[in-house]
């Protein structure tokens, strides 16, 4: 697909361009336009399946997959992931998304607000509140900002500006290794992200963006007070590969392509996490690309399944492959409750009707 001229056609050159701007941009480019997904590591869902259940005694109208998160009701356990803000191609994305996310009862996160704190004139290609007033709705900046001058009153600015639900806090390592000037100061973020969890009005969760989190750093950042965790593992978008397709200088380019394969698998990170928090709201994220996945990330623990840029690659195409894309994925998610013969989220949970394939 080529965006290339739809973002030049709806961003003419203005002054407002700032580098964080054009990042916005070339993330947006990339992702739809390059090969940005992990090489040989892979999500880890395609090691497990389900017992197919030939008589579910269930009629298939009767499936409900409505479920709450963070004191919302969604009519299905889908995220669509944090992604975009800042431009005027970020806009139409945002609007597509959540007009969707509106339509079938899913949640929402929006891309970093850095942007907006430092050009608040751009607030508009976040705000889609208006398309989507009853969604579970999700601010986001990175957690390493609170290393650079970030605190209380800016995270409380991008919720307001938003009027976000909960602030996602992302946790991204490696993408400020890769990218050029990227903010690599993480030393002691933990006591400031539990600081902010205590201060802010609103739930603070905290997802990697692609390389996941382990259960021992999820132990610490639920001991800090955070409210849930997205493991957004390794295995669909790597983000090394991302900054090493739009960076200008050798050293980066080298940096991306060696770490391409970095992190831990989403389903890992589910079943480990799992393993020792089993109360923990979990967002369940990174490489699904069917409803078949949701399927498999619920049965693992995971409350709900977040997909990035597949919903992305809809969105860029139009509206109604948004709107076709979603209801295939929530048709799959039925038919794989179906066939194991169970009629809601809860059911499919306990069933035990997910086996790794030896
Ligand atoms: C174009 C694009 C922009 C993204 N920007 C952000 C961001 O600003 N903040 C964030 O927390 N994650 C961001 N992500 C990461 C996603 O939320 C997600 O964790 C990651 O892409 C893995 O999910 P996937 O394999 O379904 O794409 C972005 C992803 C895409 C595709």
């Amino acid at each position: 697909m080529n965006i290339s001229s739809q973002i030049s056609d709806s961003e003419p050159p203005s002054p407002l361009d700032t580098e964080i701007e054009t990042r916005k941009a070339e993330h947006l480019r990339v992702c739809l336009e390059e090969d940005v997904e992990f090489r040989q590591v892979t999500s880890g869902f395609e090691g497990y399946r389900f017992t197919h259940c030939c008589l579910p005694e269930l009629d298939y109208d009767d499936i409900n997959l409505a479920t709450h998160f963070l004191g919302k009701s969604l009519k299905a356990p889908i995220l669509i992931s944090s992604m975009t803000g800042g431009t005027e191609f970020a806009r139409l994305v945002n609007t597509r998304l959540a007009t969707v996310a509106q339509r079938y009862g899913l949640a929402m996160g929006v891309g970093s607000q850095r942007i907006i704190v430092e050009q608040p004139s751009l607030a508009p290609t976040f705000a889609v509140r208006s398309c989507a007033p009853d969604i579970l709705l999700l601010a986001n900046i990175g957690a390493v900002q609170l290393n650079y001058g970030y605190g209380l009153e800016e995270c409380l600015r991008v919720v307001e500006l938003l009027e976000a639900d909960a602030l996602i806090l992302h946790l991204n390592p490696l993408q400020e290794c890769v990218q050029s000037r990227g903010d690599k100061n993480f030393k002691e973020l933990l006591p400031k992200i539990a600081q902010l969890c205590e201060e802010l009005p609103v739930p603070v969760v905290v997802k990697e963006v692609g390389n996941g989190i382990s259960s021992p750093v999820a132990q610490r950042l639920i001991a800090a007070g955070v409210a849930a965790i997205d493991v957004a593992g390794a295995g669909g978008t790597s983000w090394a590969k991302v900054e090493s397709q739009r960076a200008k200088d050798h050293k980066q380019r080298r940096l991306g392509q060696t770490f391409a394969d970095w992190g831990l698998p989403t389903a890992e990170c589910l079943r480990s996490i799992r393993a020792v928090v089993p109360e923990i709201p979990l967002i369940a994220s990174g490489g699904l690309k069917n409803g078949l996945d949701i399927a498999k990330a619920i049965a693992l623990g995971g409350d709900l399944a977040g997909l990035a840029r597949p919903f992305l690659e809809a969105a860029a195409t139009s509206e109604a492959a948004l709107d076709e894309f979603t209801d295939i994925l929530i048709a799959e998610l039925e038919t794989a409750l179906f066939c194991t013969g169970n009629s809601d989220l809860a059911s499919l949970k306990s069933s035990g009707m997910l086996q790794p394939i030896t």
